[in-house]
């Protein structure tokens, strides 16, 4: 038996019959609507596609807003959601320097800077040095002559009253070695080996200098200790008032023999 079914005839543009449309492959989607779709089912419709809409036109950018700090927000957008703020930091100056500029470090205003501060500092070291010279140092040193007080005021030995502001020691003694009497003789309070000041021990009767351990009798004879020579005597007399008048311009070393200068030792 014959089929009289006659073949269909497929129009140019007709979907195909005894297709299932939902295995037609997905249509590309066009940003901005729903064009391609709708021109697919016009096509097969035969109806005269819809005409496509025109792309919306950028928005232009949102101004910045400056506030109190200098700082700028700008406003933007989202597809039309709620805007979102950001904030930044004012954009920093660009350096701008003389086009006839040279240098690859320093600007000219750099230089005249460095320029200004050398001058002003060699400006206040010449005036230093003036002031310097017009007003030079002067040194206070104690007086060379003092008087000590009455003979009647000292006990036997040493008297160290005048040490820290005078640099003496005035020794009372029964029997000196040298004018074999009693009497007073002034010992300077300097070391004979490098200048330090020796100390005093009463117990041990005797001048101990404490920086490299030389050694004096009450005399002044150096007897331990690096110290070349003994210490020195400084004149004693009295004065015209019954004082010991002390004169430390005037000096007496025992081993050049001048102990025995009558103004190196005082009788009483
Ligand atoms: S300075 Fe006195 S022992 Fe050296």
């Amino acid at each position: 038996m014959a089929d009289d079914k006659k073949p269909e005839t497929i129009e140019p543009g007709a979907p195909p019959t005894g297709t299932n449309p939902a295995a037609t492959p997905p249509q590309k989607m066009v940003p901005g609507g729903d064009a391609p779709a709708t021109a697919a089912a016009a096509a097969a419709t035969g109806a005269k596609p819809p005409a496509a809409r025109p792309p919306a036109a950028p928005r232009p950018p949102a101004a910045p807003i400056p506030d109190l700090a200098g700082r700028t927000t700008t406003v933007a957008s989202a597809g039309g959601s709620a805007a979102r703020a950001t904030t930044s930091a004012p954009a920093a100056k660009p350096a701008t320097r003389d086009p006839d500029d040279l240098s690859p470090l320093l600007t000219r205003r750099a230089w005249l800077g460095l320029a200004w501060g050398a001058f002003s500092a060699a400006s206040a070291a010449a005036l230093a040095a003036t002031g310097r010279f017009m007003f030079p140092n002067v040194l206070n040193e104690p007086p060379q002559q003092f008087k000590a007080g009455l003979p009647t005021e000292y006990g036997m030995g040493v008297d160290e009253r005048w040490k820290e502001k005078f640099g003496v020691w005035i020794v009372r003694t029964p029997d000196d070695i040298v004018a074999h009497a009693s009497g007073f003789y002034a010992l300077l309070v300097t070391c004979t080996h490098l200048g330090c000041t020796p100390n005093y021990l009463l117990a041990e009767a005797k001048f101990k200098c404490p920086c490299h351990g030389s050694g004096f009798r009450l005399t002044g004879i150096n007897f331990e200790g690096p110290a070349p020579r003994p210490l020195e005597r400084a004149r004693v007399v009295l004065a015209d008032d019954g004082q010991l008048l002390i004169d430390k311009s005037r000096k007496f070393q025992y081993e050049l023999g001048q102990w025995t200068d009558p103004e190196a030792f005082l009788k009483a």
